[in-house]
């Protein structure tokens, strides 16, 4: 399919622009205007003799190409042109597959190269902070090391292609309620530790054309205009040299905004912002020199994408609606799968369909994408029901059991639940399609319950009743608790939203045409209760604090030895896998320390299939709360029965850091580490300790540091145990002895220098200060 429909007002330019000639040659007016949105898609132009700038477009993202052919608007409520539909980022995020999410990067940026869009709008890498985040369906994790590694490789293979992604939303956009407006309150080693990782991993391996800020406000200030984050921490430490846009309509003062590093502001404004920034350089408020630098950004870009818009190309539908069907089915996580006489419940065998009864709106009308500015237009649509009817070559039975709108008829329901049963009691097993109707979850709200809705819980409870052998086939972008209903269930697949082609990829697993190889990305708890920012989300009056720190998700569960439904990293197979043989070296030592970890993999069932090793790391011992392991590295690796495969991990210095709040910087601190491999952060198969040399981490000495971190001080400790040797010996002096170190220890110097005669007086602590901070 190929579709050349460039935007009227661009101008073909013969070849690249020549950057610094048109800044120099552009008047104040064009700079500012090139800074902002010409339409709700499209960058501004400039046409005049001497001056050539196209306009070009931006748009959704991030999991098939979304460009709207009506009137624009960024809610998804206008039809866009037909694109393939692939699987949500919480799919994507369940294959746990570099090299995949790479590919299904590719087709998308053929798809959106053909169809004259320079810049994709995606991916989003926001850390799943709360189950409730009606948003989750479209981020990847709770974890930031999978979110930015997937990130990094969606980012790679669209841009592949000679266009743009924009990864979003930088940063700390983790709920939809009061999205444009709440401010994260967040402490800077939970940001870095956190929620500016996978952001800056997948930065700083993948560039991005572009980073698009969140809406949202960090500790006060709006991400828009926030200098520390996008000046400070994007561009100076992690060195992004592409194009900050804003979220559409995410800049509420621009002056500001375009000072702290937004470089465009999206949709158009109008011209009324364009003209703030002509009154701010007029005025001497803001240095040309700023916007010389956002225009020479937006140039670049241009210059960028130029062989794209040059030579659209274009894209074979039917092979990336296949591989859609791939990446769906390599992102539906097996949860549970019980012996029933003696057998697995799945696979199915395509020959006993005869006895197979499928029940459940979601078969027929499948939920396969989520609900806002992501929602594409597909070019085809599976549903499980035609797909299982096809490879059984069966005519299935089928009932509805419930409907899916948000209010469900009760009466209605009655009817279809008897029908259901009636259809469940003469089969040998029933698929039974739950999940969270579309109303459930959407961009803009976030949910209040975990739970699936009543009426389908009441329909597998009908159903369970009368057949022992029930597979769930789950539908749903967020987690959903699993505790209520799940003994009523032989096998429980989790599909997610699984794209255009998920119908296909479900009616693969079941029949064990593809053997599932998904993992969780995120926790499914046994209650909403438990998870870790419950009681902190979604905030009031504006706020909401991250009051659970750095333990987020499984790093919450497993500092309480909390019990969960599924742990991170769970999947089942239809095969087994064996680990063995770890290794694990360490060379170097403080911020030059790296690991080198190598586990052994071996295929011990009878069929083949794909198994993703988990590294994680912990350290038991720290001057901070660290999390008991954080993944820091992981590999997806296929194997027939019987076949071994050694993987080998490397670590770096920063995958054994945590960030000093005092320092402000990442530290290794020495001691013991312990690096353990297996299938999910609870179903860990060989662990290692290692002893790490770490660096000097003493934080300087001032006049609040208390007396047992002076004593504890290399250079301050040593000048102070000779004084309180010396006052030991004095006639009348107080004694230190261990006694009163229990007080004193926890004194503040100053306060010790302030008691007249104790120990030091200020003159000498000034002197001490000096003696241990030499600058
Ligand atoms: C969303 C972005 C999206 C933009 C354009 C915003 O409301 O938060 O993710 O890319 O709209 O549609």
């Amino acid at each position: 399919m190929s579709i050349d429909s460039p935007h009227p007002t661009t101008p073909r330019t013969a070849g690249p622009l020549d950057v610094e000639r048109l800044i120099q040659d552009l008047t104040l007016e064009e700079k500012a205007s090139l800074t902002s949105g010409l339409d709700f898609w499209h960058t501004q132009p400039i046409d005049r003799p001497g001056a050539q700038v196209p306009s070009v477009m931006l748009t959704d993202g991030p999991h098939g190409l979304r460009k709207q052919d009506e009137a624009a608007d960024h809610l998804g409520l206008n039809n866009s042109v037909p694109a393939t539909c692939f699987p949500t980022a919480v799919t994507l995020g369940s294959t746990w597959d570099v090299e995949l999410v790479q590919r299904v990067g590719q087709a998308l940026g053929r798809e959106t190269r053909a169809n004259d869009v320079a810049v994709l709008l995606g991916p989003g890498v926001n850390i799943k902070r709360s189950p409730l985040c009606g948003r989750n369906f479209e981020y990847f994790s709770e974890d930031p090391v999978i979110s930015g590694d997937l990130g990094a490789a969606l980012i790679q293979g669209v841009q592949s292609q000679g266009v743009g992604t924009s990864i979003k939303h930088f940063a700390a956009n983790n709920q939809e309620t009061d999205r444009m407006r709440v401010s994260a309150d967040v402490d800077e080693r939970t940001l870095r530790e956190i929620y500016l990782t996978g952001f800056e991993r997948a930065i700083t391996r993948a560039a991005p054309w572009t980073v698009m800020c969140a809406y949202n406000k960090i500790n006060g200030t709006y991400a828009s205009q926030n200098h520390w984050l996008l000046t400070e921490v994007l561009r100076e430490e992690w060195g992004y040299d592409g194009v900050v846009v804003s979220d559409w309509g995410a800049v509420t003062d621009r002056v500001p905004a375009l000072a702290a590093g937004l470089d465009l502001e999206m949709p158009a404004s109008g011209g009324r912002t364009d003209a703030e920034i002509v009154a701010a350089v007029r005025s001497g408020a803001l240095d040309e020199a700023v916007l010389d630098q956002a225009v020479r950004r937006h140039l670049t870009l241009l210059n960028r994408s130029l062989p794209a818009r040059t030579s659209p190309g274009s894209y074979d539908e039917a092979a990336h609606h296949a591989l859609a069907r791939e990446a769906a089915a390599d992102g539906a996580v097996l949860l549970r799968n019980e012996n029933v006489d003696g057998v697995p419940a799945l696979p199915l065998d395509p020959a006993g369909a005869a006895s197979l009864a499928v029940i459940g709106e979601f078969a027929r009308t499948p939920r396969y994408q989520g609900a806002g500015s992501s929602q594409v237009r597909p070019t085809m649509l599976d549903d499980a029901l035609s797909q299982i009817r096809a490879l059984t070559g069966t005519e299935v039975p089928f009932a509805a059991g419930f409907t899916t709108t948000a209010t469900p008829d009760a009466g209605a329901d009655a009817a279809l639940l008897t029908e259901a049963v009636d259809l469940a009691r003469g089969a040998e097993t029933v698929v039974l399609f739950l999940g969270l109707p579309a109303s459930h979850e959407s961009e803009g709200i976030d949910r209040d319950t975990m739970d699936l809705p009543a009426n389908q819980v009441a329909l597998l409870a009908a159903v369970a009743a009368v057949c022992a052998r029930v597979v769930v086939v789950l539908a749903n972008g967020s987690a959903v608790t699993t505790s209520p209903w799940q003994d009523q269930t032989a096998a429980i697949l989790e599909g997610w939203l699984g794209g255009q082609a998920g119908g296909g990829a479900v009616a693969d697993l079941l029949f064990g045409v593809r053997t599932p190889s998904g993992k969780l990305t995120e926790t499914i708890p046994l209650r909403l209760e438990d998870n870790a920012s419950y009681g902190n989300f979604p905030g009031e009056f504006g706020h909401v604090r991250y009051g659970e720190g750095v333990l987020v998700g499984y790093r919450y569960y497993d500092a309480k030895r909390m019990a969960v439904a599924y742990p991170f990293g769970h999947g089942l197979s239809y095969t087994t896998f064996g680990y063995s043989d770890l290794a694990v070296t360490v060379t170097g030592a403080g911020p030059t320390a790296s690991v080198q970890a190598s586990v052994v993999v071996t295929n011990t069932g009878g069929v083949a299939g794909a198994e993703v090793a988990q590294v994680y790391v912990g350290d038991p011992q720290a001057a901070v709360l660290r999390p008991e392991r954080e993944l820091k590295a992981f590999a997806k690796v296929t194997l027939a029965p019987g076949e071994s495969r050694t993987l080998t991990f490397d670590l770096d210095a920063r995958d054994l850091s945590y960030w000093h709040p005092v320092l402000r910087r990442w530290v290794v601190e020495g001691g013991e580490f312990v690096v353990s491999v297996g299938a999910s952060s609870r179903d860990l198969r060989e662990a290692s300790s290692i002893t790490v040399v770490g660096e000097d981490i003493t934080p300087p000495l001032t006049a609040d540091s208390t007396l047992s971190e002076a004593l504890a001080h290399p250079v301050a400790g040593e000048i102070l145990r000779a004084a309180m040797a010396q006052a030991g010996d004095a006639a009348g002096a107080m004694p230190l002895d261990e006694g009163m170190m229990v007080l004193a220890g926890g004194m503040p110097l100053k306060v010790i220098a302030s008691f007249d005669g104790m120990l030091f007086d200020q003159s000498q602590l000034d002197a001490l200060i000096q003696a241990a901070n030499p600058s």
